[in-house]
């Protein structure tokens, strides 16, 4: 059974509904990861020993008391951690600005395509030495996956948004309005710090990648709101935590056992 790891954004540092069964401190080729990896079962399953792979690994990506700013991520050890633990699914939870003002604050949307502007600023491949790899990112996030949550939310009745362009900036300040211009001209729908290079990373460790973003805010111009704020970007988050993690629980009983995703094979036919 495929293992599934989440990775928890900004509002997000457990998972409540699970019970924490172990924590598991991993060193890594690329330094310390964020914080201990959370194995999680089922809360409502006896002894919180969930059925073969309904465990999760959870890692909330800026520490467990938010102290890691999104541009300080160890994206590479906390991907490379996950894989250690045995992950062969990421769910990466974030939370976003919308540059569609047709995502008000409380939307929750599964992008389906990504743009990085953090490109050059942060470590964002596990290829930078001898081997010369290019994993194909015609589609950001897993095609196996990215159903998967659509029919559970349905099943669980949350609105979600289906298709969505996430941008990601370096931060860790927010955007200038002509930015956010810039970004919805060119097809972008939300943006936030932390999307990239986590999707690509886990894609060059054959890691399946989606992920669940939660609107906390318009972007900057979006709204006639005079000033962004972290307190909004948090209270947002926590009222959605409860539908984030229904969703996800829901994800995980209706996620099939095997991958049939080209995920599984992505350096197949990369190394020159
Ligand atoms: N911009 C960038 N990142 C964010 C935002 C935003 O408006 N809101 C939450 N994360």
């Amino acid at each position: 059974m495929v293992k599934l790891g989440i990775i928890g954004g900004s509002g997000l540092y457990e998972v409540t509904g699970f019970r924490r069964l172990k924590e598991e401190s991993i060193s890594t080729p690329y330094g310390e990861p964020s914080g201990r990896y959370i194995v999680a079962g089922f809360e409502e399953a006896p002894g919180g020993e969930g059925p073969a792979g309904l465990q999760v690994v959870f890692l909330p990506r800026h520490g467990a008391k938010h102290s890691i700013p999104p541009h300080k991520v160890n994206y590479r050890a906390n991907i490379w951690g996950m894989r250690a633990m045995g992950v062969e699914r990421i769910l990466g939870i974030n939370a976003v600005g919308a540059v569609d003002p047709g995502l008000p604050p409380g939307s929750i949307v599964l992008p389906d395509q990504a743009m990085d502007f953090t490109q050059g600023a942060r470590e964002s491949t596990f290829y930078d030495g001898k081997d010369v790899v290019h994993i194909d990112f015609t589609d950001p996030y897993c095609p196996q996956m990215r159903p998967v949550l659509q029919a559970a939310a349905q099943a669980e009745g949350i609105a979600v948004s289906r298709s969505a362009t996430y941008v990601c900036t370096n931060g860790p300040r927010l955007e200038s309005r002509a930015e956010i211009e810039f970004f919805r001209r060119s097809g972008g729908h939300i943006v936030g710090m932390t999307g990239m290079p986590e999707a690509a990373l886990a894609r060059e460790l054959q890691i399946c990648y989606a992920a669940i973003c939660v609107v906390t805010n318009f972007a900057a111009g979006v709204s006639s709101a005079e000033k962004l704020t972290t307190t909004e970007v948090v209270e947002t988050m926590a009222k959605s935590t409860a539908s984030v993690m229904a969703l996800i629980k829901r994800a995980l009983s209706l996620m099939p056992g095997q991958r049939n995703c080209p995920c599984k094979d992505a350096l197949s036919g990369t190394r020159l």
